[in-house]
């Protein structure tokens, strides 16, 4: 047995239908993209080795699903949670707006017992779409909400791209290993 200890971090995805949190989750632990849309049911985990520093961590990411009629978690599902990803489209205005809802949604299941310093992490995603000129929400109003959260992490990604998908789970295993 090694020596160095094994640390398991909890990690659980949240946000609309269709902004693209499976597919971060394939592209982040298989390398893989499908243009395909196939909703997430309940929810389900990977699972991703990694090393910070000198320690060796287990991600365990919870893909959930967005669609309303798919979610049957109950507070059980979100107990012992170290961070809290939120995803949205920046191409679609409405993922955003319901962020605040996925934030309150989370600190009221998995009652987190300091939510001053309980680590959120933002990514806004589909960053590819059109070159970006589909966009609707602007870089800043996204860091707008984030510093009004209490300064949250934020990251733009593309699943399909690639793009800063490895930093921001990087920062995602980070937060959550400060706060284990
Ligand atoms: P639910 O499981 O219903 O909550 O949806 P989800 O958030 O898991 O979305 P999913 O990953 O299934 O992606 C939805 C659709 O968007 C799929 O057709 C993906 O191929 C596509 N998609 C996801 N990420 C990106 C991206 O970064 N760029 C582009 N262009 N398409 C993406
Ligand atoms: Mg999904």
């Amino acid at each position: 047995m090694s020596a160095r200890r094994r640390t398991l971090l909890k990690v659980i995805v949240l946000g609309d239908s269709g902004v693209g949190k499976t597919s971060l989750m394939n592209q982040y632990v298989h390398k893989k993209f499908s243009q395909q849309y196939k909703a997430t049911i309940g929810a389900d985990f990977v699972t991703k080795e990694l090393q910070i520093d000198d320690k060796l961590v287990t991600l365990q990411i919870w893909d959930t699903a967005g669609q309303e009629r798919f979610q049957s978690l109950g507070v059980a599902f979100y107990r012992g949670a170290d961070c809290c990803v939120l995803v949205y489209d920046v191409n679609v205005m409405k993922s955003f707006d319901t962020l605040d809802n996925w934030h309150d949604e989370f600190i009221k299941q998995a009652n987190p017992p300091d939510i001053k310093t309980f680590p959120f992490i933002l990514l806004g995603n589909k960053i590819d779409i059109d070159g970006g000129n589909s966009r609707v929400v602007s870089e800043k109003k996204a860091k707008d909400w984030c510093s009004m959260k209490g300064n949250i992490p934020y990251f733009e990604t593309s699943a399909k791209e690639d793009i800063n998908v490895d930093a921001a789970f990087l920062c995602i295993a980070k937060a959550a290993l400060e706060n284990e």
